[in-house]
């Protein structure tokens, strides 16, 4: 019934939450914003899709980020540029950096 996917058609899975309490102070701004941080997601490897409540309300507005498995929370719109720029975008460039040292 389960079979296992050598490996997934992307690299970088973003949930960020959109139950009530993350969206009654972000709203859909979270989804959009990384959106448009990412016109290349789909080059990138990114897939972003919004997950109903985390069950971390008392922390949100929260993100999570595979494959690193962290949490970010408390964000404001201003904190996805460093997200996208860091993780996203640094982790993309080290891989391109060890496949060339190969
Ligand atoms: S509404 Fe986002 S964790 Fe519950």
């Amino acid at each position: 019934m389960a079979d296992r996917i050598p490996q997934p058609p992307y690299r970088f899975h973003l949930l960020p939450c959109s139950g009530k309490r993350c969206t009654a102070e972000m709203g859909e701004a979270m989804k959009g914003r990384l959106k448009d941080l990412m016109p290349d997601r789909k080059a990138l490897g990114v897939r972003i899709s919004t997950s109903s409540c985390q069950g971390m309300c008392e922390l949100g507005p929260n993100l999570i980020v595979y494959p690193q498995g962290v949490v970010y929370h408390g964000l404001q719109v201003a904190d996805l540029d460093e997200i996208v720029e860091q993780v996203i975008r640094g982790a993309a460039a080290q891989e391109a950096d060890d496949v060339g040292d190969n």
